[in-house]
């Protein structure tokens, strides 16, 4: 089990059921710092750490693939000082942690329009998905300027062009054409997401690969994410009877 301080003792779990991908909303870090008279860049540094343990958490506990919506097309809007904080705090990460993650033989893929981001942000990132690309462990999926309807927008685009230009025939479109033109290709679809802070919306998310997801959504705020919000988002999971549209047998 982890070393991380939990509010309450975590009992060994052993039936749980672990999605192969889980896919997180990282909502509140305002908020929090907000009820603790600190700056929202606090609340975002405090983020960075949660984001630390629910990386663990996920090697720890099996987790094949993982997805954090960090920061969202509609995120512009906030004021740019934010916007630049956020895009260090990334950057930092990345560069801090690489070398922990890759020795953890942790495979990171960045999803989300990279034509928004400046030359500086791109290189980091091609940088960091060449570099753990042959690794085999936990897949780390960071969704960054990433907004799911312009995801659709940008297939559905590449599928035209394939089309137009004859190297695809329009009868041959189906739905794993659209999967494998998403951000997400071979990638499995999300069986959770989570969403912290008590909001219930997908906010854009992943939309079409969450056809069939779970929804779980928790009241702590994300900079509080510990172990035993990670276990109650399984339990509730685990009590999930999944039918994928079909019927119980
Ligand atoms: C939501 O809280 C959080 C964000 C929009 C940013 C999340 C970014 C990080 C945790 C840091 C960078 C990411 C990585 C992967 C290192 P909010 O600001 O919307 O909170 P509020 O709704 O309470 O205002």
């Amino acid at each position: 089990m982890s070393t991380h301080p939990a509010t309450a003792p975590i009992e060994p779990q052993r039936d749980l059921k672990i999605p192969r991908h889980l896919g997180v909303i990282m909502d509140g870090n305002g908020r929090w710092a907000n009820q603790r008279g600190l700056s929202r860049s606090e609340g975002h540094r405090a983020g960075v750490e949660a984001v630390r343990r629910i990386v663990g958490f996920a090697i720890e506990y099996g987790v094949q693939c993982l997805t954090l919506f960090s920061f969202s097309a509609e995120n512009w809007r906030r004021p740019p000082d934010e916007v630049r904080f956020i895009f260090g705090l990334l950057r930092r990460f990345v560069s801090s942690d690489l070398e922990k993650l890759h020795a953890q033989n942790v495979r990171i893929r960045i999803i989300g329009d990279r034509d928004g981001l400046d030359r500086g942000m791109r290189g980091t990132i091609d940088d960091v998905e060449s570099r753990t690309a042959g690794n085999s462990g936990l897949n780390l999926v960071i969704a960054f300027n990433y907004g799911a309807k312009t995801e659709i927008v940008s297939a559905t685009k590449a599928i035209a062009r394939k089309v137009s230009a004859g190297e695809l025939r329009l009868e041959e479109i189906d739905e794993s054409t659209i999967d494998q033109h998403l951000d997400t290709s071979g990638l499995p679809d999300p069986d959770l997401i989570l969403r912290t802070s008590g909001e219930m919306r997908l906010s854009n998310f992943l939309l079409w690969q969450s056809a069939y997801a779970e929804l779980v959504f928790v009241e702590e705020n994300w900079p509080e994410f510990d172990e035993s919000v990670f276990v109650r988002a399984l339990k509730s999971y685990t009590k999930r009877d999944r039918r994928f549209g079909g019927i119980r047998t």
